[in-house]
């Protein structure tokens, strides 16, 4: 199992820093005269043992592609420095820009600017906005959700305390652990929270910290901390004063002898939640990028599992296929669509059915026609099949536990493509490969206020899609929390129209009748927006200039209302999910682990640019 853990989570015991003196040497790192590609890499510190496992991951997956060379930057955690380090690497000729950034918010317009010369894929600090090619990192709410889901665990029923201890302040993932920590401990009244400590990542810190608090952490029946290496300088701290009854929990579970695998082995920390550099996925990804290959998404979520001492001893939670298959086999994927309401979903299916031919996958499909227990009989029929893979597109967010759970109980891997679902124990879905509902929504918002500027009473009506789904939900989050800000503006109405054009019609002249005045129809998807503006003209209005028109997808349809005058903005979804698909099958029988959720690539369209960007839809 150790074996299995430590393939897992690929260490390097000697860490490797290959960090060049010049760039102009013509070799790569296996000595070959050829070399097709440079890739550089701004790295922000090498204090912290998790980048320096990252840089090693780097380098070694890089050769694995001959004529790749690498080289990389340390910005000793100076802002200043990792911006004059990326200059220096673009000036030096590199293809590609792997980013690692310092405070990423700060380091943002260099990133952008690069951009604009180059790929760039940001590693584990998000920046806001879309400036870059790609980005790959940790879902640290997950990752906080994951800790306060074990503390609550340990402390059961009875009254407990628990004390944390932060990483960096300032810094986004431990904003997005804070939150993650906060938010599942809501609600637990018998767990209190003592205090929140931060200790910059440090050993030390956390040591001291630790010793200069003792009545406090004497107090505490659980410590976590942000890192394994705080969590261990909490231990050292406790056990010098002889406290040894504190269960200790980390982040990172690396290898190594103080990594958080052998602290957990050897009873140090009661847990660590393991949080993966994205070294290897960055390099493999910069190489899709480079070469061009089909399918490339935005962003990469990479998987966190809780290890604790009795899952390092027991079998690792993950779904494993329980037969060895022949690799002569076709592989085969059953995937459950879930209709065929809109002119996205059709171009989804299209895309899936083509993309599984282009990669020699033997596709079963089934369509669930809206209805759920038929999607779920399809998933049923797949798991007798012994399918190699199962993916689907969940119509709606729940009511799926017992059958993902046959599915894992069969070994089979389940893919949520296009839609998320919501599950109790989440090794249930092995990847989601969709779009950021939430993000559409609040895309959608900010052209709404931007477009109406100033303007005061501001109505707004909503199209909603079908209710429980994942689209419906989250693009309803994403538009009112920005929408909420602004007093000058209010969503008056909001009715399901289930992604259908005949419903959003029938909502709309409803609506019509509710509302003597509407200012902007925010409908869900394209489809509904079609048939909202049908209603909108049989009640003799002018749709995207008496009413304003936004909607979600960017189907061929609407790009016609739009340079019709007709529709004033679709913000993009991309059902053209098959090839992103069939890499992640193909990944996962080639016994790649897949990350926990990969984002697709959209844009905004308004109704001025429309006319030019027709001709290249091509859903
Ligand atoms: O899940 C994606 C949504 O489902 C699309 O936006 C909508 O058109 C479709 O029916």
């Amino acid at each position: 199992m150790k074996a299995r853990l430590i393939d897992r989570y690929f260490h390097f015991s000697i860490i490797l820093l290959s960090v060049m003196a010049a760039f102009t040497s013509c070799t790569d790192d296996s000595g070959n005269m050829d070399i097709s590609y440079v890739i550089g890499v701004a790295q922000a510190n090498l204090s912290e043992p998790w980048r320096e496992v990252m840089n090693a991951e780097i380098l070694e997956t890089g050769k694995n592609y001959p004529g790749v060379k690498i080289v990389f930057t340390n910005a000793g955690n100076s802002r200043e420095k990792q911006e004059a380090d990326i200059d220096k690497l673009v000036r030096s000729g590199i293809d590609l820009l792997i980013v690692s950034p310092v405070e990423s918010q700060e380091i943002a317009p260099a990133i952008r600017e690069t951009y604009h010369l180059m790929p760039v894929i940001v590693l584990d600090k998000a920046i806001e906005g879309y400036d870059y090619s790609l980005f790959i990192g940790a879902d640290n709410e997950l990752v906080g959700t994951q800790a306060a889901r074990f503390v609550k665990e340990h402390i059961g029923e009875a009254n407990g305390t628990v004390i944390e201890i932060t990483g960096s302040a300032e810094s986004l993932p431990v904003t997005r652990r804070m939150q993650g920590f906060r938010d599942e401990l809501q609600g637990s009244e018998n767990i209190e929270l003592l205090g929140s400590f931060s200790a910059d990542w440090l050993r030390d810190k956390a040591e001291d910290i630790t010793g200069n608090n003792l009545d406090l952490f004497s107090r505490s029946d659980v410590i976590f901390a942000h890192n394994d290496a705080m969590a261990f300088g909490v231990y050292r701290a406790l056990a010098r004063a002889g406290i040894t009854d504190k269960a200790i929990i980390g982040i990172d579970g690396l290898t190594g002898a103080e990594g958080g695998l052998a602290l957990v082995e050897a009873g140090i920390l009661e847990a660590t939640i393991t949080c993966p550099t994205g070294g290897r996925e960055a390099v493999n990804r910069a190489m899709d990028i480079l070469q061009k290959r089909d399918g490339l998404p935005k962003k990469i979520f990479l998987r966190s599992s809780l290890i604790t001492r009795s899952i390092l001893a027991d079998q690792y939670s993950l779904p494993q296929r329980t037969d060895k298959r022949d690799p002569e086999d076709p592989v085969v994927l059953g995937f459950a669509q879930l209709g065929k309401e809109s002119d996205w979903r059709e171009a989804n299916t299209k895309s899936v059915i083509s993309a599984a031919k282009k990669s020699g996958i033997t596709l079963l499909f089934e369509d669930a026609d809206l209805n759920q227990e038929k999607q779920i009989a399809a998933l049923r029929s797949f798991i007798d099949a012994e399918v190699d893979v199962i993916a689907f597109s969940p119509i709606v967010e729940t009511g799926w536990d017992e059958v993902l759970y046959e599915a894992k109980a069969a070994g089979i891997p389940v893919i949520c493509s296009d839609r998320t679902v919501k599950v109790a124990d989440e090794t249930l879905v092995t990847t989601y490969l969709v779009a950021d509902f939430v993000e559409e929504g609040r895309r959608a918002a900010q052209w709404v206020l931007e477009e109406t500027g100033d303007s005061r009473d501001v109505r707004i009506v909503e199209i909603g899609g079908l209710p429980g789904s994942a689209p419906a939900i989250d693009r309803r989050k994403g538009f009112a929390e920005m929408i909420e800000r602004y007093p000058s503006h209010t969503i008056i109405d909001s009715d399901p129209g289930d992604f259908i054009e005949n419903l959003g019609y029938n909502v709309m002249t409803k609506m019509l009748v509710r509302h003597p005045r509407i200012d902007v129809v925010y409908a869900h998807n394209d489809d509904m927006a079609l048939g909202a503006i049908r209603a909108i003209e049989e009640a003799g209005l002018e749709p995207g200039k008496d009413i304003l028109i936004i909607s979600i997808d960017g189907v061929k349809a609407a790009f016609q209302a739009m340079k019709n005058g007709k529709l004033n903005c679709t913000v993009e979804c991309s059902p053209l999910l098959g090839p992103q698909l069939m890499k992640a099958v193909l990944d996962y029988v080639n016994g790649e682990e897949l990350p926990l959720r990969i984002n697709t690539e959209e844009g905004v369209f308004p109704m001025d640019v429309a006319r030019e960007s027709i001709g290249s839809r091509s859903y």
